[in-house]
């Protein structure tokens, strides 16, 4: 009989001084280092995306001519490419650079984080960082808006809010209702309340939910009526993907009163318009009424990391998960709350108060809002809409599918069905080819281009902007639509 030696007992100090390791004996698989992957050329990056990453998504960049760009640096509002050129950021990541790029102060307080050897994981014991955090959250949300969640990504936050309602509303009220044109991540389960059919695609999702057009109060009032397994709403208070689309304040304030007095829970999805975007904290301050839950990601990361937090009252949240035996249902995932990304989104908070960025959303984005009202007179047969508020600007091209001259409709015939009667994709690629400004766009209305700068954008960026767009239409439809055809042949 062989006896097998006992194991060797660590002491936890004898784990700390690590021992010596044998040589590996895995041989390793051909990686690229960290200096390759900088160093990676365009052809090199594009052949890589397509045998890893996403084939189909690259066809999308050539349309817009995007895949010919390899981003080396990125500073404030500007990108530095592979030649050296400067792009101006007018799409901040659909709302994700409220700082800009690589603010100074949130690498300062990454690097001295690393530096000093802080912790990340904060699953056995409590984080110092993430309670902190949490404090500035609540401190920075009116009313009770006291418990946080902490998460990742805008869908996790999501999750976490629509899962917090269904278990505060009850089994018996475990439906529904969202708004048409909503977008609340691509996860299951916020799915099944958000409206595109390119995400939904045919994926099972609950049926059961009821849907309706945003901004409609008297529908709401209907489904809450007729609807008793009604037992929250969910609606961004400025709809993003859906083409930046805003509801009246009374329409706020009225839905807040028929949430009460059915006791209904409003979720306010603030992911993309929340963090000072609209010039206040959360869009829905705007209004003077306050939602149940609510969320935040994108630049809560401070343009630097991945960052997300559901806010609930403090009522429904212990409702849902105030006892110990429920207190671990929903209770935070591995990367809920690490350190760096904590102490980052600390930082990030600091700055937007310290560099007054919000009164800078307000104040700028005005501007912003002005000169492009300009441009719409200026060019009414090409703009059809400017809207918004504060840096979440949105401007509606006229569908010109239909009043093209008839010589040109072969050659907008041949282009990609995304492309067809839309401008605004013509423009977003000629604003990047020529004018070296980037803007983006919206899934659920292709005329639209969406203008979320960081909240450092000056005026200066909003001239430089706004007379590189002046400079394009100046040339006229046509002059435009043929040499983006001609750019798609070349
Ligand atoms: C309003 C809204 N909610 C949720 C999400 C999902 O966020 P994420 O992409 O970080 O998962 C987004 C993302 O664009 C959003 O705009």
């Amino acid at each position: 009989m062989t006896v097998m030696a006992k194991p060797e007992i660590k002491t936890a100090r004898a784990m700390v001084d690590a021992p010596e390791l044998a040589p590996a004996k895995l041989p390793k698989p051909e990686l690229l280092s960290v200096e390759d992957a900088k160093a990676l050329d365009v052809p090199r990056m594009t052949e890589l995306f397509k045998a890893h990453l996403n084939p189909g998504q690259l066809h999308f960049m050539k349309l817009l001519g995007f895949h010919k760009v390899k981003i080396e640096r990125a500073e404030g509002m500007y990108y530095v490419d592979q030649n050296g050129r400067k792009i101006l950021d007018f799409f901040g990541g659909f709302g994700s650079l409220a700082f800009g790029h690589n603010h100074p102060r949130i690498l300062e307080a990454r690097k001295k984080f690393q530096d000093e050897k802080r912790h990340e994981i904060a699953i056995a014991f409590m984080s110092q960082y993430a309670a902190a955090f949490a404090h500035n959250l609540a401190q920075c949300s009116p009313g009770d808006l006291d418990m946080v969640f902490l998460g990742s990504s805008g869908s996790e936050a999501m999750e976490a809010a629509v899962k917090l309602a269904e278990r505060a509303a009850g089994p018996k009220r475990p439906k529904m209702v969202y708004a048409e044109n909503s977008f609340h991540g691509k996860t299951k389960g916020v799915l099944a309340i958000t409206d595109g059919q390119l995400y939904r695609a045919d994926f099972r999702l609950p049926g059961d939910n009821v849907r309706v057009p945003f901004g409609d109060i008297d529908a709401i009032e209907r489904a809450f009526r007729s609807d008793p397994e009604i037992g929250a709403i969910v609606l961004e208070t400025v709809q993003g993907g859906g083409g930046i689309v805003q509801a009246p304040a009374e329409f706020w304030v009225k839905l807040r009163a028929l949430c009460d007095q059915y006791g209904v829970i409003w979720v306010a999805d603030e992911v993309q318009c929340g963090f000072g975007r609209t010039g206040r904290f959360y869009a829905f301050e705007h209004y003077g009424v306050v939602p149940d839950i609510t969320a935040l990601a994108k630049s809560l990361g401070g343009g630097k990391t991945a960052m997300a937090a559901m806010i609930a009252r403090r009522e429904i949240y212990m409702k849902a998960y105030g006892a110990p035996k429920t207190a671990m249902i929903h209770a935070a995932a591995t990367f809920g709350g690490i350190g760096e990304a904590s102490i980052t989104a600390i930082e990030a908070m600091n700055i937007l108060y310290d560099e007054g960025l919000i009164d800078n959303a307000a104040d700028t984005g005005a501007y912003l809002l002005e000169r492009l009202n300009a441009l719409k007179d200026k060019y009414p047969k090409i703009i059809k809409d400017v809207r918004g508020r504060g840096f979440m600007v949105g401007l509606e091209f006229q569908d010109f599918s239909r009043t093209l001259p008839m010589v040109l409709r072969p050659l907008v015939g041949v282009l990609d069905d995304k492309l067809k009667g839309s401008l605004s994709g013509f423009v977003g690629a000629l604003l990047l080819r020529d004018h070296d400004v980037l803007v983006a766009f919206t899934e659920y209305n292709r005329n639209v281009i969406r203008l979320e700068p960081p909240l450092i954008c000056g005026r200066e960026h909003v001239d430089a902007f706004v007379d590189a767009l002046d400079t394009l239409l100046g040339r006229g439809i046509v002059a435009i639509v043929k040499d983006f055809v001609k750019s798609q042949m070349s």
